[in-house]
């Protein structure tokens, strides 16, 4: 069963072929990170635009691709939630379109889930598993029950992991898109050049929450009170100590979720799951820990095509679909259940 999926939340314009749920047969991403770099920023009304123009072709490619045709396509699943509301509004919109003149079914999904399930692409995994969710927009500790339900743990009480990069980068001009810069920059930079503060766990019911906002300032506001005596005051320095800092922070309230569940299987997804200090501090716990780690491939870990057609399948396959009324919404409440 082929499951075309769109995916146009932000400014990552992709699709993809993804044959039950698993095998990924094609996917294009087409990125606007020439479009956006001169503003340091994603520019919402320039990122659905450009969604416009490039949709079909995008589309068009992932089929040609997998060396089919729409008429081989079971079924179409497209992100509608959360994201810009311009760009969410352009995919949904061309899926509606081509369910509309197909006679195909659609669906629509939840970003969130979508990057979740995107490990799942390429392992067999077993629910229930703890889920690391970190991008631009969101930084999510939950426990994932199935692939349409998750009990958040903790999440991010202003900033998120992806925006703090983002901010941190584009404050010392060190290029776009942010994150990626910074965890190259690091790799040549000292960690221990700065202490930022690592603000302490709070007790209770908010235990798994975080904040970016305090590690934000400190970085950017009050650099020398944070610069250790005989280190260099470099790009490479203060990058290699935000990095350490920001994503030491995750992996403390994971090392915590882990002790208290007793789950034994771990889960990252989102643009921030590529950070190679991440990716390195999660092996390192699963060694220390014995617990199993699925981190997506690079590919899947930013916005994807294949992530939304390989979830879609789940519910395509059972005959849940969306009506043409669907719209899409820019923020989701702290769910805990999805349903298109
Ligand atoms: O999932 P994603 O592509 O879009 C959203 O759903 O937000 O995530 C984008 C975020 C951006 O903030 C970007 O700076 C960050 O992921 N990112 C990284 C890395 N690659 C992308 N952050 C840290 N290290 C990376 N290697
Ligand atoms: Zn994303």
């Amino acid at each position: 069963m082929l499951v075309l999926g769109i995916e146009t939340s932000c400014d990552e314009c992709s699709a993809a072929v993804v044959r039950d749920g698993r095998h990924l047969l094609s996917m294009v991403t087409a990125t606007q990170i020439e479009i956006h770099k001169p503003y340091m920023g994603v520019v919402p009304e320039l990122a659905s635009r450009t969604h416009v123009e490039w949709i079909n072709g995008v589309a068009k490619k992932a089929l040609a691709d997998a060396g089919v045709s729409l008429d081989d396509i079971f079924g179409i699943a497209v992100t509608n939630r959360p994201g810009l509301s311009g760009s969410l509004l352009t995919g949904l919109s061309f899926a509606k379109g081509l369910a509309f003149a197909s006679g195909k079914p659609f669906v629509a999904i939840d970003h969130m889930f979508g990057h979740i399930y995107a490990a799942h692409l390429e392992n067999d995994i077993e629910y229930p598993y703890i889920g690391l969710l970190v991008s631009g927009g969101h930084t999510i500790l939950a426990i994932i029950k199935g692939y349409e339900e998750m009990q958040v743990l903790g999440t991010t009480i202003d900033d998120a992991v992806g925006e703090a990069f983002d901010k941190v980068a584009k404050f010392y001009n060190l290029g776009y898109p942010g994150g990626v810069v910074i965890d190259k920059l690091s790799k040549l930079g000292d960690p221990n050049a700065f202490s930022f503060p690592h603000p302490s766990l709070h007790k209770g019911d908010h235990q798994y929450d975080i904040s970016y906002s305090g590690l934000k300032t400190a970085v950017i506001n009050q650099l020398d009170q944070f610069h250790n005596a005989g280190y260099e005051k470099s790009n490479e320095n203060i990058s290699a100590a935000f990095q350490k800092t920001a994503i030491d922070m995750l992996t403390k309230r994971l090392l915590l979720a882990i002790d208290n569940t007793g789950l034994k299987t771990v889960v990252t997804g989102g643009g921030v799951a590529a950070n190679s200090y991440l990716r390195k501090s999660i092996t390192d716990i699963s060694e220390q820990k014995g617990v199993t780690v699925y981190n997506p491939s690079l590919k899947l870990c930013g916005d994807n095509g294949a992530m939304i057609a390989g979830l879609g399948y789940h519910y395509l396959k059972n005959n849940v679909k969306s009506g043409f009324e669907t719209t899409a919404h820019s923020r989701i409440p702290m769910f805990r259940k999805a349903y298109p």
